[in-house]
């Protein structure tokens, strides 16, 4: 059975409000009638409330690209679960590659992140991946192991992992199907192992890297690629639109 597919947007630092508001608008008219995917926008957190606005009503579900785990406090600089839950968000990226490397997120943190969104009552996407250069040495499973550990077990409710290949963020070289399939198997054989196998059944597995309207069908195809996490092409509304497509054609 195929899960519901699910395909979220990471705008990334791109988005003033004046490109934001027309991004959204373009992909909310393009999608209204795809019932079968969720479809979520994560645009920069001074564009949240804005584009949540928009989204509102809609099919398309308002998603925010990091959080912090503490409700409040002297935290400079960061934005808690709790003020995201008060803009509409239902979903909040962790640990996606660009935090790790660039801004020295550690997997501890992701976890308490991770905790503290579910705690609010939000869908956390954990995004783990490996390095081409521990993908060359055997790593990648150890790598990615290492990523989940630590904390999933104690979590209820909805949990999304995306699974992103350093080496394909962002580069325009995506992993092959097989590629995808043989990492999202191992994660869901040892999400089996924590939360029991019909949770394990359940959970969606997305895949992200370099997904282009030409590359998409191939891997939305796959059973165990669940959906996409979008960098690049969710900043041009008809790339989008035509992947979201591409996602509601494997479930209708
Ligand atoms: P990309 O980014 O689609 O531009 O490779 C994906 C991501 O970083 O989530």
């Amino acid at each position: 059975m195929k899960r519901a597919p699910l395909m979220i947007a990471n705008w990334k630092m791109h988005g003033t409000l004046a490109e934001a508001v027309p991004l959204a608008t373009a992909i909310v008219n393009g999608v209204p009638r795809i019932g079968e995917v969720e479809v979520a926008l994560c645009p920069p957190f001074t564009a949240l409330a804005r584009v949540g606005e928009l989204l509102r009503g809609s099919s398309v579900a308002l998603g925010a690209q990091d959080c912090h785990w503490e409700i409040r406090g002297a935290f400079t600089g960061e934005v808690s679960p709790g003020m995201l839950v008060e803009l509409g968000v239902r979903y909040v990226l962790v640990g996606h590659s660009e935090r790790r490397h660039l801004f020295g997120e550690t997997n501890e943190r992701c976890l308490l992140k991770v905790k503290a969104a579910r705690a609010h009552g939000l869908t956390p996407v954990l995004c783990v991946g490996e390095r081409f250069d521990q993908r060359e040495h055997g790593e990648t499973w150890d790598v990615i192991e290492g990523q989940l550990q630590g904390g999933l077990e104690e979590i209820d409710g909805p949990v999304v992992i995306a699974y992103e290949p350093v080496w394909a963020i962002g580069t325009g070289v995506h992993a092959t199907p097989a590629q995808a399939v043989e990492v999202h198997a191992s994660i869901r054989r040892w999400l089996g192992e924590v939360w029991g196998k019909e949770r394990a059944a359940a959970a969606r597995i997305l895949y992200g890297g370099s997904i282009k309207p030409e590359n998409f069908l191939a891997l939305i195809g796959e059973d165990e690629i669940d959906g996409g996490l979008v960098g690049g092409a969710s900043l041009d509304a008809g790339s989008f639109v035509r992947l979201v497509e591409f996602a509601a054609e494997t479930v209708s």
